[in-house]
């Protein structure tokens, strides 16, 4: 459920017309809503219930400041991927002692800043990345958690760009051999073993891969266990999908159920939760304004002020995302049309074949468009990227500015 909807054919976000945003702010522009970040947080939350938890926003899905805060003030965590992730958690507000730090190629310097800072856990991708932090953790006399990511072998039977739980994929450890890197980690002297960790793919649409890792995990837990090797808590990653078009996702509460339920047994074993999609995609909306109709020889086109710069999944992914009118009160002629952005490339479209009431000048918006929209943005063909608005209620915060001119060559210098 999200809090974008249409009240007297004019679409809303919370209690704020899209279209007055749009006319205060420009466009495109990404829309926000809070309340909608903030149900769908708690309702990961809540469906854990009393087993010890924590739910680790995946920032990658959106790091602006101003939505990092709102996760911050719930108390949330954080799962990051870089220095940077991390730098923007801590202007945010959020907690380096709930952050969990993933990724395949952590430098020196991101690990000793995150040493720095305190952070909850590194989830190590390999034995190179093990040593490393080992050393960086012993020239400044600290030691270091760690949690192995193990790639558990199973399909997440979604994209293949986003599947990233299957031995071809660069993730993780493999199952066969975690025990043994476990083993050199206990070895290291600057290492503490806290954790074990899978992420298994993005936009999975059943529970039954989720249950799948998570059971392989166990197995391991309890191998190591034999050994002598406590895991003090089990992180199972993101990866909880949306509806966009059609997709019938489990809901977060039927999804954290399946999980907890094969925890019954292990009520000391905290959780880590790390969703990003779920809690961020139906909390935006890109808006754009139609600039131009055009009529091909075998398509009409509706050439709108967004594009792949600003929105990459359709032409990365062949996504389909909706692309909805934002004003249904004007009457227009209803046709199909390829909604494509002003970029130099063929692959530079937000929808195909849509069926929209539209005129030149009419805003469109396309929704689900919170988690992977911004943060993917470029500035392809010199384009500044756009402005966002989080809507709270009836008011509104401008979280970021949209880039002017000269923020696009800033850093780069004339050589004489
Ligand atoms: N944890 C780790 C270690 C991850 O790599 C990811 C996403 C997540 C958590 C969050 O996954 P989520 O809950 O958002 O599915 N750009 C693609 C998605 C890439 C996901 C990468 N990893 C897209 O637009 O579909």
């Amino acid at each position: 459920m999200d809090f974008f909807q249409y009240k007297h054919q004019q679409l809303f976000a919370e209690q704020v017309a899209v279209s007055d945003i749009a006319r205060q702010y420009g466009t495109p522009c990404y829309v926000y809503s809070r309340s909608t970040i903030e149900r769908h947080w708690h309702a990961f939350d809540q469906a854990v219930g009393s087993h010890p938890h924590l739910i680790c926003y995946a920032v990658k899905a959106n790091s602006n400041i101003g939505v990092l805060s709102v996760l911050a003030k719930l108390g949330s965590g954080f799962d990051i991927v870089s220095g940077g992730e991390l730098a923007r958690v801590l202007e945010a507000g959020g907690d380096p002692g709930k952050v969990v730090f993933s990724g395949v190629g952590k430098t020196e310097g991101e690990i000793a800043f995150a040493l720095e800072q305190g952070i909850k856990c590194f989830n190590v991708e390999s034995p190179s990345e093990l040593h490393r932090i080992n050393k960086v953790a012993g020239e400044l006399g600290r030691q270091a958690p760690v949690s192995l990511r193990v790639n558990p072998d199973v399909d997440a039977k979604t994209h293949p760009y986003i599947s990233t739980g299957l031995k071809a994929n660069k993730f993780g450890i493999e199952r066969e051999q975690a025990i043994a890197v476990y083993r050199q980690a206990a070895a290291m002297p600057n290492l503490k073993i806290v954790g074990m960790d899978c992420h298994i793919g993005s936009q999975l649409t059943q529970t039954e891969p989720f249950v799948d890792a998570l059971d392989r995990l166990l197995e391991l837990v309890d191998e190591l266990s034999g050994l002598g090797i406590e895991i003090e808590h089990l992180d199972v990653g993101g990866g909880l999908g949306v509806t966009y078009k059609n997709e019938t996702p489990p809901d977060p509460d039927t999804y954290v159920q399946a999980i907890v339920q094969r925890m019954q047994d292990r009520p000391n074993l905290p959780l880590i939760f790390e969703p990003g999609r779920a809690i961020m995609a139906n909390a935006g909306i890109l808006v754009s304004k139609v600039e131009f109709l055009k009529q091909g020889a075998e398509k009409n086109f509706a050439l709108v002020d967004a594009a792949m710069n600003d929105l990459i999944r359709p032409a990365l992914y062949s996504a389909w995302m909706d692309i909805v009118e934002v004003d249904r009160s004007l009457v227009r002629d209803r046709h199909e049309y390829d909604v494509v952005g002003p970029v130099c490339e063929t692959g530079d479209f937000l929808g195909k074949d849509r069926e929209l009431a539209i005129a030149e000048g009419d805003l469109i918006a396309v929704r689900s468009a919170g988690a992977y929209g911004f943060t993917m943005a470029s500035n392809y063909n010199s384009r500044c990227r756009p402005a966002e608005i989080l809507v709270d209620g009836d008011k509104l915060h401008l979280v970021r500015e949209r880039e002017k001119l000269k923020d696009l060559w800033k850093g780069e210098h004339k050589v004489p």
